[in-house]
């Protein structure tokens, strides 16, 4: 099954894809980081802004997918919708889908992309979704969508994302949603296996924090928050919100999960305000290698980066592999299903039904 992919970012959804079995046949982003990226650990990629790539110079696929930005849907954001430019964004992957045809669309998003509406008030997921049952004459797609929780899949992070898949019309098979994962070892999913490793791991480097951020991070137990900092210490900006803390609606900055907690989730921006950055244990933010395995990359993935927020950039922005590994496998027994008359199919359907070991996604 040949798999066609959009915003790739440095490979997160591929990787997962292709340990379900897919074969990535081309790949796409503009991002030079995020090309580097994918280019050392996954193979090709084209480094293109996606409105300038000519459907047809591409070559054929079964499925196509695509997180397409987020930061249009995003509820941290201004929230535009598709009034923001590069909400159309998901109108150039629709000019990829219509020319060729793929058997199965996959898009992942966040959760804002739930409650946003577009200018007529709809619901755009609902727009989302008519859009693609509708693409042309000839041209339909059977979709679902669903909010998934990357840790009810084995990834040791609470990170919430929509995933929208389309079967085509003409595809006789019903596409279902993974099943959650029970693990085997729950241990797997906390801080303290996230900061457990072999210390000759690549990218054991971290950003630092900014000067101010060290200071409060002093006070700040395992566990704990900026409410740990006495006022006194506090920035301006943090007194004001602190003054006020209904208005602002208790805001839980600063988070530092503990070890036998599971982490929240990591942002592209990799600030403390925003997200659980801080390690447990040390006054430093996780390291590249550390954030990597909060988003389940597997450990010999290499983000090899002269800029290091570069390296928390494409990281935070990935789709986590087992998380897609586990929605690529769904497609995958789905489209496989379709095509049971065909033996060597069915045979890789049932080789696919055997749940990976522990930690047994290595990169291939
Ligand atoms: C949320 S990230 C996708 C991450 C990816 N799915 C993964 O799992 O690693 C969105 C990506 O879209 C890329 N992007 C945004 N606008 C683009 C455009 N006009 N053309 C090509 N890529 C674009 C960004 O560079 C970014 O890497």
């Amino acid at each position: 099954m040949r798999v066609g992919s959009l915003f790739s970012g440095c490979g997160g959804m591929d990787l997962g894809f292709i340990q379900a079995g897919f074969d990535v046949v081309w790949a796409n982003d503009f991002d030079k980081h995020a090309c580097k990226v994918y280019a050392d650990n996954i193979g090709p990629i084209i480094h293109q802004d996606v409105c300038t790539l000519e459907a047809d110079s591409l070559d054929e696929i079964d499925v196509l997918c695509g997180g397409f930005p987020c930061q249009p849907f995003s509820s941290a954001g201004k929230r535009k919708g598709v009034e923001d430019h590069r909400g159309n964004l998901f109108f150039e992957t629709l000019r990829i889908v219509k020319h060729h045809r793929p058997k199965a669309v996959v898009f992942e998003n966040v959760r804002g992309l739930l409650s946003t509406k577009n200018a007529t008030g709809n619901k755009l997921i609902d727009d989302i979704q008519e859009v693609l049952e509708n693409l042309d004459e000839n041209l339909s797609y059977k979709v679902k969508w669903k909010l998934l929780n990357a840790s009810h899949y084995g990834v040791p992070q609470n990170r919430y994302r929509v995933f929208i898949v389309g079967i085509r019309s003409d595809i006789e098979a019903e596409f279902k949603f993974p099943a959650e994962i029970i693990p085997q070892n729950p241990q797997e999913l906390t801080v303290d296996w996230i900061i457990n490793y072999d210390k000759d791991l690549p990218n054991q480097e971290h950003w630092k924090l900014s000067p101010q951020a060290s200071l409060m991070a002093e006070y700040i137990k395992e566990g704990g928050s900026w409410k740990d900092v006495p006022y006194d210490v506090l920035p301006p900006r943090f007194k004001r919100i602190a003054d006020n803390i209904k208005h602002y609606r208790s805001p839980n900055f600063y988070r530092r999960f503990s070890r036998n907690e599971i982490n929240g989730t990591i942002t592209a921006s990799a600030q403390p305000e925003n997200c659980g950055i801080l390690h447990p244990l040390e006054n430093r933010r996780y390291n590249v290698r550390e954030v990597a395995r909060i988003q389940s990359f597997p450990d010999n993935f290499r983000f090899d980066l002269d800029m290091i927020q570069e390296a928390y950039k494409v990281i935070g922005n990935a789709v986590p592999p087992r998380l897609a590994y586990h929605v690529g496998k769904a497609v995958l027994d789905t489209l496989t299903q379709h095509n049971s008359d065909n033996i060597s199919s069915a045979k890789r359907s049932r080789s696919l039904t055997k749940e990976p070991s522990e930690r047994d996604l290595i990169l291939k």
